[in-house]
């Protein structure tokens, strides 16, 4: 029966290019979720290959929360672009009704280790994730207008004439209310200028430079005060005749402002970290301090 499974069929049916054991480097597919969390970004393990390991959980949750933020209900469709390991996808598709998540992703091992490990053959069942393993992005193949469209840490690493492609699919694979939200990454100056998908490394992309591309291809963008643990900015766009569903966000869309704002979380961060180290110090300190007191009044106290 279990071939008679559209869904299972899709994953039987895996292109070449995507079986083709990925990048050249060391397997580490079977070591535990522990051990994974020792590898660096980019390391073939599914937690690792798609970004932190350490921080999976919350890249999964800031994507899950912004979705939600913007308006996703269960019973919208979303296209989830690079899937990756269902980092988000082991949140959205329990959350989504029967059907309503799907998934492009080039490398298909990254789909089969996060089912297998995340998500459950059972939910899959229950939930019928699509998936197309594809590396054009052919975001109009599955032949649904999508109510919400995702791309994590995704557009971070393209070339221009990939983020070009992604935003003219993006306007006809969008529902026409629906709203496309996407990770970037600015240095505040270079547009990247390679002719390849750039990785673990960061394809730089202003602001300003997102904003005309994406309106040369009928869509509206903002950008979002949203973090995902990666210094990335987010931008949330709309098909230019619904642009209000965004433009309220313009308020707060001056770049050099919301990098600034960016920072300024980052440098939080930091001071947390270093109090909570601080702490740390003094308590050990402290104890120390008793001990010695403890020892002394030992000495002092020959009985
Ligand atoms: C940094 S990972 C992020 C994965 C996922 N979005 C997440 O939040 O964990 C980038 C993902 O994009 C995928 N990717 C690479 N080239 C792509 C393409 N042309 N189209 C779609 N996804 C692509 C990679 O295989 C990888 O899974």
């Amino acid at each position: 029966m279990a071939s008679e499974d559209p869904d299972k069929k899709r994953l039987d049916e895996i292109p070449a290019h995507a079986k083709a054991a990925a990048p050249e480097i060391q397997d580490y597919r079977s070591v535990s979720i522990e051990e994974a969390r020792k590898l660096d970004a980019g390391a073939r393990h599914y937690r690792a290959y798609v970004g932190s390991p350490k921080a999976y959980d919350v890249t999964a949750a800031t994507q899950f929360a912004l979705m939600v933020a913007l308006g996703l209900r269960e019973d919208h469709t979303l296209l989830d672009i690079g899937c990756g390991s269902l980092c988000g996808g082991r949140l959205f598709i329990p959350y989504l009704l029967p059907g309503g998540y799907f998934g492009i992703e080039p490398q298909a091992w990254l789909v089969e280790d996060g089912i297998k490990l995340e998500v459950g053959e059972e939910l899959r069942s229950l939930k019928r994730p699509a998936f197309l393993y594809v590396d054009d992005f052919s975001l109009t193949a599955f032949g649904v207008r999508f109510d919400f469209m995702l791309a994590q840490s995704v557009l971070t690493h393209v070339s221009q004439a990939q983020l070009d492609r992604c935003l003219s699919q993006a306007k006809l694979a969008l529902n026409p209310e629906g709203l496309f939200a996407a990770s970037f990454f600015s240095n505040g100056r270079d547009t990247y200028s390679g002719d390849d998908w750039i990785y673990p490394g960061f394809a730089p992309y202003p602001v300003k430079s997102v904003v005309e591309r994406a309106r040369r291809h009928g869509l509206t963008g903002y950008p979002l005060i949203w973090r995902n643990g990666y210094d990335h900015y987010w931008m949330v766009f709309a098909h230019e005749a619904h642009a209000g569903r965004v433009s309220w966000l313009g308020e707060l869309s001056g770049e050099q402002r919301m990098l600034r704002i960016l920072e300024l979380a980052k440098e939080l961060d930091d001071l947390r970290v270093k109090y909570a180290k601080t702490k740390g110090n003094l308590k050990e300190a402290d104890l120390e301090l008793s001990k010695l007191r403890g020892d002394k009044r030992h000495l002092d106290d020959p009985s």
